[in-house]
């Protein structure tokens, strides 16, 4: 039997070939978090060898997909506002429009947009991403819709082209799906069960990664550390292969979790020196009581020595977070124990979530949901204290040398550079364009909220 790739490098020909000369342009639109991302370059890849070439204006693109996510309710409005405004470019110019992804493995999304958008050409889901070049095909030849959405747990497929997005760093998934079922969450519903890539692909992709020039890693899954790449291969062998490689100076990874957190993979990043000292720590609530109803596996008690030992073990290590607020049966001490966790780990950085019911998910059927009100209030201190202990914490960075990798232009002042230092920090400078993709050692000046000012050493 042919390789299912191989088939779909055929389909990528063909459509080629039908839409040649015809300059046609296409465009993403992609939610959600760095997996999804790292999913919209292989969309990219498919598409750019089927003949598309890239645009920033969707109001350009004969074919303009949408990468969908559904982790929290606000991306529903937003992705339906989206498709509504297409209509009447499907109308005028044609548009292929293709909708994929996390929010297409959920019955009651297809169903409304099959019913109030019926001008959509491709549903695809999570599991038949890699197919998108055989449904292009299918469009182009036949002009009939195509729903593709399986709900089995998908194969891995390697091999799909890619077009990255950056030429500094570059993320490679280990692993897709999640076996956790935090009871607020949606993800192991959509993305399946836990399927982790072999070693040998991971390495491979990652040294070609290098021999391209890239100087910075982000390995991504729902859940690293409970990464297996079969005969008792571990993250942490994994994080110590590559940072062998050579070439590769900066070495990431989103999202461990706390309770698959054990001392080989603290040891690896002790030991591994490419491997940055920002930890993201998802610790979602500081309430143990709200903890064990969300079926994370860790109280806040743990969560703490967890903290404790890794700034035992490894020097200058902080970390970064999400914390989900208003979680049903949140009481108020339950909230006052989330700030309690903020204050004693001091993270570098906090990533803040509204709870959002999730159709289907256990969370969804408790009683005591949390008026929205109450929510907001919450919310809103918890940002009080984060920022305020952001703006402490940025002040510590004022006249330290840090050893930053030079990313590119600052968006927001293109006569300045910008790249990140170890902990993950925005720092923006002066400096020629050659010291793009370079690491250079910076001296930080002064301290902005969202940003630190350094100038070159
Ligand atoms: N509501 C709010 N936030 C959520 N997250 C996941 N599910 C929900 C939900 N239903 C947050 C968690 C997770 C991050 C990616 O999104 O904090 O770590
Ligand atoms: Fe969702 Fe929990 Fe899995 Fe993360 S670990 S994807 S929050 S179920």
């Amino acid at each position: 039997m042919k390789n299912e790739i191989d088939k779909q490098y055929e389909y990528m020909e063909k459509v080629n070939k039908i839409n040649e000369g015809q300059n046609l342009q296409y465009a993403i639109y992609t939610m959600g978090c760095q997996l999804n991302e790292n999913d919209s370059e292989k969309i990219s890849g498919m598409l750019e060898k089927m003949g598309y070439s890239k645009t920033e204006d969707i109001k350009k693109a004969d074919i303009v997909v949408f990468n969908t996510c559904c982790v929290r309710e606000n991306a529903e409005d937003k992705l339906f506002g989206k498709i509504g405004e297409m209509k009447k470019q499907k109308e005028e110019k044609g548009t292929i429009i293709a909708i994929g992804g996390c929010m297409m493995q959920e019955e009651h999304i297809v169903e409304k947009l099959n019913k109030s958008y019926p001008f959509v050409d491709i549903i695809f889901g999570t599991h038949t991403m890699h197919k998108l070049s055989e449904d292009v095909y299918h469009i182009l030849e036949k002009r009939a819709k195509i729903q593709d959405v399986i709900t089995i747990d998908g194969e891995i497929y390697e091999g799909i082209p890619i077009k990255r997005n950056d030429k500094t760093k570059a993320s490679v998934t280990i692993m897709y799906g999640c076996n956790n079922f935090c009871t607020y969450c949606i993800v192991p519903y959509v993305r399946g069960r836990e399927r982790s890539r072999t070693p040998n692909d991971i390495l491979k992709e990652i040294k070609e990664l290098a021999n391209e020039g890239y100087k910075e890693i982000t390995l991504l899954g729902q859940n690293v550390n409970s990464y297996d790449g079969g005969n008792g291969y571990k993250f942490s062998n994994l994080l110590r292969d590559v940072n062998k490689i050579e070439g590769i100076e900066k070495i990431r990874f989103v999202s461990p979790h706390p309770k698959d957190f054990k001392e080989d993979v603290i040891d690896a990043i002790k030991d591994c020196e490419k491997v940055s000292k920002i930890i993201h720590l998802p610790l979602q609530s500081g309430s143990s009581n709200i903890l064990k109803k969300m079926n994370r596996r860790y109280t806040k008690e743990q969560y703490l020595s967890l903290v404790k030992r890794m700034k035992e073990k490894i020097q200058n290590v902080v970390f970064s977070t999400d914390i989900i607020v208003g979680f049903p049966e949140e009481t108020e001490e339950d909230f006052e124990d989330t700030l309690d966790v903020v204050r004693k780990v001091n993270f570098e950085q906090v990533f803040m979530f509204i709870y959002s019911r999730r159709v289907g998910t256990p969370a969804d059927k408790m009683e005591a949901q949390i008026p929205e009100g109450i929510k907001h209030e919450r919310f809103n201190r918890l940002k009080e204290l984060v920022e305020s202990m952001m703006e402490e914490n940025n002040k510590k960075y004022i006249g330290t040398i840090q050893s930053v990798l030079v990313e590119g232009k600052s968006k927001n002042n293109p006569n300045m550079l910008t790249g990140r230092t170890d902990s993950n920090k925005v720092v923006v400078f002066e400096g020629k364009e050659d010291l793009i993709n370079t690491v250079v050692d910076l001296k930080i000046v002064s301290e902005h909220m969202w940003y630190l000012k350094g100038e070159i050493m």
